[in-house]
């Protein structure tokens, strides 16, 4: 097969940043993606409705009007968000869900929560308003780093999703075989996502030749057999597991550092990469579901009705991208891309 058309897709975890890095990557994901849910982890965190509308409006200001792409935001849920906060988010319309990170478990975290018994009333209040909760899913004590999703199911998500019956839980770029099959095993309410890079590396690539900051993020990538497992189900049809790429810009200068940050930069191909994974699973006729179709219908949004191209030909993904007065190093740089946009 040369060309795939098929829904607009939408990205349902992604962080823009704000300011100049914004500017310089936005427009790799409107170009690919008709809507993403935008993550709030900017310093300071994006914590009110208010500060979600403003951060809406300078991401619209950041493309130009030939593109169109709606931004869906997020708040950053935090110890002391007030129960009335999940009202205003849902009256705005632009809300879409509401960000559990546990504190320190990953970028810009240090504002996240605690306990979170600390935000069982803006749970309750979530359920009442039918606002999802996006879940980064790592305990952040000192438990194996590598075991930090599988720990964060049974200590926190399990019980979270038998005291809340009715809460909507996205759990967020998942990582190993045991979520996998802890999402498969759930009710209507549980969903998740899926990174190009979760499908495309095992931990190896952490290593491989010398220590390789840019495959660095949170969740660490784990072994071959949940990378297989994460594929298998990704490919699989199934509709409550679909596309985020967890896209995370940093300068090269933050990653090829002694204390490098975590976060892997995908946006410049990501539809390329997951439909790279998907034929080489003989699924490339499921990419649609995964990509444009399951998303929206988990968050309750309309169905993209435009549609987008991806052509079989093979290009190299250049060695950086510029980042405002720094460059990034994108996945794949300096390597070759199966698949580009028809019109890219
Ligand atoms: C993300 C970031 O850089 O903001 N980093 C990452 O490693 N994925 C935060 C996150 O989603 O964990
Ligand atoms: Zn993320």
């Amino acid at each position: 097969m040369r060309n795939l058309t098929i829904t607009c897709p939408d990205d349902c975890h992604v962080h823009l940043r704000d300011g100049a890095v914004m500017a310089a990557v936005v427009g790799d994901t409107a170009r690919r993606f008709a809507r993403a849910i935008v993550m709030p982890n900017l310093s300071p965190p994006v914590v009110t409705t208010a500060q979600a509308l403003k951060y809406r409006e300078r991401i619209l200001a950041a493309l130009p009007n030939t593109i169109r792409f709606t931004p869906l935001m997020t708040l950053y849920l935090t110890d002391n968000t007030p129960v009335e906060e999940i009202a205003k988010a849902k009256q705005s319309g632009q809300v879409f869900a509401i960000k559990y990170y546990p504190r320190r478990a990953t970028t810009n975290s240090d504002a996240g929560v605690t306990d979170i018994s600390k935000v069982y009333p803006v749970l309750e209040a979530m359920v009442e308003h039918d606002l999802p909760l996006s879940v980064h899913g790592e305990v952040s004590d000192n438990a194996d780093i590598f075991d930090r999703e599988r720990l964060f199911i049974d200590r926190i998500l399990e019980p979270l999703l038998e005291r809340f019956r009715d809460l909507r839980v996205v759990f967020e770029h998942i990582s190993t075989r045991e979520a996998v099959a802890f999402v498969k095993s759930g009710t209507d309410r549980l969903a998740a996502t899926i990174t190009p890079h979760h499908l495309l590396l095992n931990r190896n690539a952490l290593f491989e030749g010398g220590l390789q900051p840019h495959h660095y993020c949170h969740p660490v990538i784990k072994r071959e057999t949940d990378r297989r497992a994460l594929v298998e189900a990704a490919t699989s049809g199934h509709p409550r597991l679909f596309l985020g790429t967890d896209s995370a810009p940093h300068a090269r200068s933050s990653k090829e550092n002694a204390f490098g940050c975590a976060g892997i930069y995908t946006a410049h191909a990501a539809l390329e990469l997951y439909a790279e994974v998907f034929e080489e699973a003989g699924a490339i006729d499921r990419l649609e579901g995964f990509a444009g179709i399951y998303g929206s219908a988990f968050y309750g949004l309309p169905r993209n009705t435009d549609r987008v191209t991806l052509r079989k030909d093979v290009w190299t993904v250049p060695r950086s991208l510029p980042l405002g007065d720094d460059v990034i190093v994108p996945f794949r740089a300096g390597k070759a891309c199966a698949w580009r946009l028809a019109d890219g």
